[in-house]
């Protein structure tokens, strides 16, 4: 191993997010457009730039690693990939290979994951009721994704739903989420949803449900103790004494939890983002695509943490909304 990535602010770079494909099968509100412009296929890291890529973090210290997309299982020849990743779970320089994904796809590929090594998957659902998912993906079957729960538990990985927290949508839900997610034996994770992509259009500030809230609603009903363990995310636990069940939350609005910030991530195009919050980025695609030997890909990547910021802007109340990030979330992979 070379010498470990750590930033400006003494922080260890352990976990690295890479995204995939920029494409989706769903189209969620605060995620995308309905009519996005895709890349063309030369744009994208090959499956062989994206093994030496996250190789050579690896070697650099990462020791989790987060497939994203667009939607990860939408990537032709993915699982050749997770397969190349294995040889690092194997080798125990990686602690973890996981995805995120929209679990429309889990049906088909969620037994080859669990060879591949992956363990834990995280399901991005925010409702149980049809109708209010195919709006919320614009045109998603929630059957689909259901389906992909039960084959992703039947090969034996352990699920955690991701539910964007948006008022007047999934505020009514909150204990149906609750008591699915405890029947099923599945973790649960709310998202302040984040001020990304084309707010002018969408009402994301009327969205905005603050976690601190949906824990005091959460408090009426179960008893909350707090979890000292993390998973390396940004998410912090609580325990329902009542069910047993883990919740977490994800509050970058009320919350900031960039102190401990230990992740960058990379577009599907080998941008690499040293904060979701900030438009900064080093393109990797270039030293990887300009020499078969990792020096200049290295150099790269420990120039771009070297100014790797404190933490991201967001803010509902501050700045006008329209001046945030006009960039999706999509591209970063979250
Ligand atoms: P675990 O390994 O289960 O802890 O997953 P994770 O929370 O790291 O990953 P996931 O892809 O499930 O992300 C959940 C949410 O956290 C998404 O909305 C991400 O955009 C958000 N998130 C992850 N890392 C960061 C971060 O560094 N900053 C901010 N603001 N949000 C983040
Ligand atoms: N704010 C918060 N979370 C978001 N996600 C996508 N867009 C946003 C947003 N604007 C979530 C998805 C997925 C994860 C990677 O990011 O629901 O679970
Ligand atoms: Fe697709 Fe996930 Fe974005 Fe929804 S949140 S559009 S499922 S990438």
């Amino acid at each position: 191993m070379t010498a470990p990535l750590v930033d400006p602010f003494h922080r260890a770079i352990s976990y690295l997010r890479v995204s995939v494909t920029d494409r989706c099968d769903f189209r969620c509100v605060y995620c995308m457009s309905e009519h996005m412009q895709f890349l063309p296929k030369k744009e994208l890291l090959t499956l062989e730039e994206l093994d030496r890529l996250c190789s050579a973090f690896i070697r650099m210290g990462v020791r989790k690693l987060r497939i994203t997309g667009g939607e990860p299982l939408v990537r032709r020849d993915i699982m050749t990939f997770f397969h190349g990743m294995t040889r690092h779970l194997d080798s125990g320089t990686l602690d973890e290979l996981t995805l995120t994904t929209n679990g429309s796809q889990l049906s088909r590929f969620a037994t080859d994951l669990y060879s591949a090594g992956v363990r834990r998957v995280n399901v991005s659902l925010d409702t149980l009721d049809d109708d209010k998912f195919a709006r919320v993906t614009r045109w998603g079957r929630l059957p689909q994704v259901l389906k992909g729960i039960d084959a992703a538990q039947a090969a034996g990985l352990r699920v955690k739903l991701n539910a964007v927290a948006l008022k007047g949508f999934n505020e009514d839900e909150l204990l149906t989420l609750t008591e699915w997610c405890a029947a099923r034996d599945c973790d649960l994770t709310w998202i302040e949803v984040m001020p990304m992509g084309e707010l002018e259009t969408e009402d994301r500030l009327g969205q905005y449900w603050a976690l601190s809230d949906l824990r005091d609603q959460l408090a009426r009903h179960y008893t909350l103790t707090d979890l000292p363990e993390r998973t390396g995310g940004p998410a912090r636990y609580v325990r329902l004494e009542e069910t047993g069940q883990k919740i977490g939350f994800i509050t970058p609005l009320t919350h900031n939890f960039c102190e401990s910030c230990n992740r960058v991530r990379v577009t599907c195009t080998g941008e690499l983002y040293m904060c979701l919050g900030q438009e900064d980025r080093a393109d990797l695609r270039a030293p990887l695509r300009a020499s078969d030997h990792d020096g200049p890909l290295e150099d790269a990547i420990r120039a771009a943490i070297d100014r790797k910021p404190k933490g991201h802007d967001f803010d509902y109340s501050r700045q006008r909304l329209d001046g945030q990030m006009p960039r999706h979330m999509s591209h970063t992979g979250g």
